[in-house]
């Protein structure tokens, strides 16, 4: 089953809160995995870039203004400058102090929890960069509750070269009629889209299931788009409201 690396087995489909809980604390830091290690939920997605050192560290944006008290590019700055980062304070008051955590450091607290990751590698990795986060996958003892996704196409060609075995799972804004020679080309378990871009080609999502790829979507917070991804077979939501999507799971 290829999706032994994504669903929980005895469900449909598994939700994954996106850069943790973010409804509930600030993005991307420990407090939000706290949270979203704390739910039901299945998997927390999170997003890595590399430090101007080549430290994976988990930061959505390109720069740091939104999020942080620093300014400038995550990619100019060495891991040391990150560190001294405040990453909480935008957020609300009682987060002040809060750090950017690394990967490493989400991999430790990982661990010693019951739940898988959906890692995003931002940006375009080179092979030496791969080998290190498959290499720290590995040295965690993650390898079967980590899945790797990414919008890079050069990444994800990079990443099939380095280890074709990796679970990973390839982010498209749009889907084509027929996805299955993209799914195949790129040696993915699955694509993960929005609503949007599925509602567009219902027949897809056949398509894939039949090929034995999956299909998920990002990045879904209302009852609406639920019900109508779920109409749709896809295999898994990713929403900033992991709570309330596992309560209306629970009601539907
Ligand atoms: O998991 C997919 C989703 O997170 C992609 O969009 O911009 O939130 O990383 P973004
Ligand atoms: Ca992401």
């Amino acid at each position: 089953d290829v999706f032994g690396a994504l669903r929980t087995p005895g469900e449909g489909a598994f939700i994954a809160g996106h850069r943790g809980d973010r409804s509930a604390a600030p993005e991307n830091t420990m407090p939000a995995f706290e949270l979203a290690l704390a739910s039901d939920m299945d998997f927390v997605e999170t997003d890595v870039q590399l430090t101007s050192d080549h430290v994976p560290v988990l930061f959505h944006d390109v720069t740091l203004e939104r999020t942080t008290n620093g300014r400038g590019k995550v990619s100019d700055k060495t891991s040391a400058q990150i560190k001294k980062l405040d990453a909480g304070r935008w957020y609300a008051r009682e987060y002040a102090g809060t750090r950017i955590p690394t990967l490493d450091e989400f991999f430790t607290r990982l661990v010693d929890s019951d739940k898988k990751a959906l890692v995003e590698l931002k940006f375009s990795w080179s092979d030496d960069d791969l080998r290190n986060v498959i290499d720290l996958i590995g040295q965690h003892g993650l390898s079967s509750r980590v899945v790797l996704q990414s919008f890079s196409i050069e990444t994800l060609l990079n990443l099939q070269r380095v280890s074709p075995q990796f679970p990973r799972i390839m982010l498209v804004r749009e889907l084509p009629a027929n996805p299955v020679p993209m799914a195949e080309r790129f040696g993915v378990i699955a694509l993960a889209t929005t609503a949007k871009a599925v509602a567009a080609q219902p027949d897809a999502v056949t398509r894939l299931h039949e090929a034995g790829f999956g299909i998920i979507c990002y990045t879904l917070n209302t009852e609406d788009t639920w019900a109508e991804v779920r109409q749709l077979g896809v295999d898994g939501i990713i929403t900033d409201t992991p709570s309330d999507l596992d309560s209306w799971l629970a009601a539907t």
